[in-house]
């Protein structure tokens, strides 16, 4: 996820596109860039770091003047966030500039032909491929601009929003979109593009949202031509009045961002797996595993390493690798694991998941097996992070920011790229079939969908809340994939609301926690139709005969749980190793809306940092 910006029109550019890019610092903070068009000649400044930085550099540095411009604050996907990766970037005759939100998947093939016909490149991005690929169609097909972003896009597979002009033709910028969002504000003479509305809403309210595969042509004094990319059909343009205020733009319309990351997830998903997962040919293609695979297949055991929601995905691993690929793991927590003298060998690999690819623990779990010979992989979401840096290889989760403090897309995202990885191995062990293998891949492309469906349960899940926001305690019970999933249903509670609240195998209550119910106790169980049903069910038999209120999360259709429970939730059903996917969804949702109705900081909760820098 990045922000982009860009202005043509009467008033300075730079301003507005310094501005624009601060209120888009949400979608991506590693590293900004900015190139305004003077009359004559570009003016460029990028840089590592915060829009403030860029601010700072670009005042110092260069001249501000022109009233054209984009600009870009980069959450960075290829290419660590250094100053040569950070958007705008040029073609390679200096006359085209882009910036560009999301990924082109096919870049390297596109980058190796390019190069093969003289094309040099100055960053390791998929962008400056792609600015390069447009002005070679522009020469070869003698094609204007707006033909040649459209024929080049035709050539690519992946995901964007961008913008790119011709400083030869500087009354004109391009824009297409294909799964990244991109807004149009229309003001009298003058146009915005943006990642969203807030860089623009002060100067207008008639906006524009470019729906994907679309492409337009916008011209100073022109009305806007809007085109499909594919079969180049003509789109009428639909101007809308907005009426939202700006905080209510960054947050996509939703009142919080753990909300919006929450309903991120099927996209987040989709990214995770984008270009990696190709069902129809029954391939993964994980970079990092590929080039480390014996690593791996001769590995003694898998320690995982993590902390939190992190440490919960890895238990989720946990299951997964040992159950589909059949290599033993072990999970630790990061804090613990460093401090106790583990044994540790250079036949064993470490896995490190951390969102933030910043925390202390972790960091120094990695140092210790590097030191002890082990191969170390690291689960990341920030790329450039400092665990991403530190470990031999990795896999990028491509969640996307997440500001929210409570973890929500990255816990599922990272369980996704652990179950990219312990497919992979099933497959290449020979534990799995050919069949089965693509049997997989075919139901985890079908997850984006499920949790979508899984969504549609908010508005039940708002009532239940209201009914328990009161308690003061809660349990989670689940068993196999469900236990760590009630682990992290009872942190997400107890993080964003102060409710007390434990999860625990849901075997384990006989031996201590029964003795809490009573009709005061509210027992979240997670009891979906694969995975230990009928003792689950038994479970909630228990709990019922102590009066306990029973919230259950079930598989669609069920029957049995829901004459035994007080509410039911139902989540569509899938392959029981993915069940986590789905089945922490409701229980994200619900935290979220009791700990609004108590009236906690969603988003910022006490004493919680989202980065934790030190031991
Ligand atoms: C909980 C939460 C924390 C983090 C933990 C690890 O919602 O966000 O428990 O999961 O601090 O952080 P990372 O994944 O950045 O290493």
């Amino acid at each position: 996820m990045c922000g982009i910006v860009g202005y043509i029109g009467h008033r300075d550019a730079y301003p507005i596109i310094i501005k624009g890019l601060q209120r888009l610092e949400y979608r991506g903070y590693d590293s900004a860039g900015v190139a305004i068009y003077d009359g004559d000649s570009i003016n460029l400044s990028k840089t590592k770091g915060k829009v403030e930085d860029l601010k700072k550099k670009s005042e110092a540095t260069m001249s501000l003047d022109g009233k054209l411009g984009l600009g870009h604050t980069r959450w960075a996907t290829h290419g660590v966030p250094n100053d040569a990766n950070s958007h705008p970037h040029y073609s390679n005759s200096g006359d085209l500039v882009i910036i560009h939100n999301g990924i082109i998947e096919n870049y390297d093939a596109i980058k190796k032909e390019l190069i093969n016909r003289g094309y040099v490149f100055h960053s390791d991005t998929d962008t400056e491929v792609l600015v390069n690929l447009i002005e070679e169609v522009k020469k070869k097909e003698n094609v204007k601009l707006g033909k040649a972003v459209q024929i080049a896009l035709n050539q690519v597979v992946g995901a964007y929003a961008i913008a790119v002009f011709d400083v030869n033709k500087p009354d004109e910028i391009v824009v297409a979109k294909l799964g990244s969002p991109l807004a149009i504000g229309i003001g009298e003479d003058e146009f915005f593009i943006a990642s969203d509305a807030s860089p623009f809403i002060e100067f207008t309210n008639n906006a524009m949202y470019l729906d994907d595969e679309e492409l337009a042509i916008i011209r100073l004094g022109k009305e806007i031509k809007l085109r499909k990319i594919k079969d180049d059909s003509v789109v009428y343009p639909s101007i809308q009045e907005l009426q939202l205020n700006i905080e209510e733009i960054e947050k996509g319309g939703y009142d919080h961002f753990m909300m919006k990351e929450i309903y991120e997830q099927p996209r987040a998903i989709l990214d995770t797996y984008r270009g990696r997962l190709l069902a129809d040919q029954g391939i993964i293609k994980m970079a990092g595993i590929d080039e480390n695979i014996e690593k791996f297949t001769n590995a003694n055991r898998i320690i995982i390493v993590a902390c939190g929601t992190s440490w919960h995905a890895g238990l989720v691993a946990e299951y997964i690798f040992e159950d589909l690929a059949r290599i033993p793991v072990e999970v630790e927590y990061a804090s613990e694991f460093r401090y106790r003298n583990p044994v540790i060998t250079d036949k064993d690999v470490l896995i490190a998941i951390s969102q933030s690819g910043e925390t202390a623990d972790t960091l120094a779990a990695i140092k210790l097996a590097k030191e002890k010979g082990a191969f170390v992989f690291g689960v990341c979401n920030v790329v450039g992070s400092t665990i991403s840096r530190e470990t031999h290889a990795g896999a990028y989760t491509h969640a996307g920011p997440e500001i929210g403090v409570a973890s929500t897309k990255a816990f599922t995202t990272q369980i996704t790229v652990l179950t990219l990885i312990a497919l992979k191995l099933a497959k290449e062990k020979g534990v799995f079939s050919q069949t089965q293998y693509h049997e997989y891949l075919t139901e985890l492309e079908n997850i984006p969908s499920k949790v979508e469906k899984s969504l549609l349960s908010n508005v039940l899940i708002e009532t239940i809340a209201e009914v328990y926001k009161d308690s003061t305690n809660c349990l989670y019970l689940g068993r196999g994939y469900n236990f760590p999933v009630a682990l992290e249903g009872a942190l997400k509670l107890k993080e964003i609301s102060y409710i007390h609240a434990e999860g625990y195998p849901a075997a384990e209550m006989k031996h201590g926690p029964i003795a809490l119910i009573d009709e005061q106790m509210p027992v979240f169980v997670i009891a979906t139709k694969k995975g230990h049903y009928e003792k689950v069910v038994s479970n909630i038999q228990e709990i019922k005969s102590r009066k306990g209120k029973i919230i259950a999360i079930v598989t669609e259709g069920d029957v049995a749980v829901k004459e035994l429970a007080d509410h039911v939730i139902e989540i569509p059903e899938t392959f029981e190793s993915l069940t986590p996917l789905l089945s922490t969804i409701p229980l994200q949702l619900l935290s979220y809306h009791i700990a609004l109705m108590r009236g906690c900081n969603v988003d910022q909760p006490r004493n919680l940092a989202k980065s934790v820098t030190v031991e």
